[in-house]
């Protein structure tokens, strides 16, 4: 096992890519806190996840809310007494043209996207700086690197994202804390479901591997950076795209 008695906190992880981490680290003997705002989901995973021999702590967080998230640090170290992995997963999107962009869907997007991953890293950062370890790993997108008509906010979030990473990576590097993004391409959740079939297909012309990705494949990324595989690994945005964006 390669997470054994790890303690992971993950944003957003009641569905879709967060849930497939909270799993794939579960299954790697790592224990679990799980936070979103969706309570009914996140009672399923919470299940799911205990049904794996993980202990589970699942917390209704809205990751904008910085005293939400200080409590949410505050209650894993109740339970666990430390935390050796955080990943920043919690994410939405509010498309739309620039010039029909409402300010309500910029604030928003930036609040939870970025802003979140500030709450929460800043919070946690403090134990691993104590502890001289710790991973972090943010859910950026190759939105953010490549642009995307229609996702200005989004695209300066992850863009955002990533500028953070790296600046965090510099900070905790000198006590042992390894932070890096992942920037995923086009992956198969309820967020694109709604994406009209015209569009989807469009993409998928892009992807020179042909194919959508799933929540396990980018899963399956964070866990090799979460791991003792990826000790020499910081500062870095890996893609998981398909090919898209060489
Ligand atoms: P999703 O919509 O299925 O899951 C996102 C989760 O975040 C939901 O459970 C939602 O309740 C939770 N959430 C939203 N706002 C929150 C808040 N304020 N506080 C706490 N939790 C909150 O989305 P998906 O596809 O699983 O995306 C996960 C991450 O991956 C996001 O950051 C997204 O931007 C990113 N991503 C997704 C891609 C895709 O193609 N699906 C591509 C690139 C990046």
């Amino acid at each position: 096992m390669l997470l054994k008695d790890k303690i992971s906190i993950i944003t957003g992880g009641a569905r879709g890519i967060g849930r497939q981490i909270a799993l794939t680290f579960a299954r790697e003997g790592s224990h679990i806190v799980v936070c979103d705002l969706n309570e009914s989901m996140l009672s399923e995973t919470e299940v799911e996840l205990k049904g794996l021999g993980a202990e589970v702590l699942a917390l209704k967080v809205d990751v904008t809310n910085s005293l939400q998230t200080e409590d949410m640090l505050n209650k894993t170290l109740d339970k666990f007494k430390r935390v050796d992995i955080l990943i920043n997963n919690a994410g939405i999107t509010k498309d739309a043209l620039l010039v029909r962009m409402k300010e309500s869907d910029w604030d928003a997007v930036l609040n939870v996207n970025l802003k979140g991953v500030f709450n929460c890293t800043k919070h946690v950062s403090a134990v691993m700086l104590k502890q001289r370890s710790g991973k972090v790993v943010n859910i950026a997108s190759i939105i953010g690197i490549i642009g995307n008509a229609g996702q200005a906010n989004y695209a300066a979030s992850k863009a955002g994202i990533i500028g953070f990473t790296k600046s965090i990576a510099k900070e905790l590097a000198p006590r042992g804390i390894n932070v890096n993004a992942i920037a995923p391409g086009f992956i198969q959740t309820d967020m694109t479901a709604s994406l009209n079939e015209e569009i989807k297909s469009q993409m998928l012309r892009l992807i020179p591997l042909g194919k959508f990705g799933s929540g396990q494949d980018v899963a399956n990324l964070a866990l090799f950076l979460v791991s003792e595989h990826s000790s020499y690994i910081t500062g870095q945005v890996i893609k998981i795209d398909g090919g898209m964006a060489m």
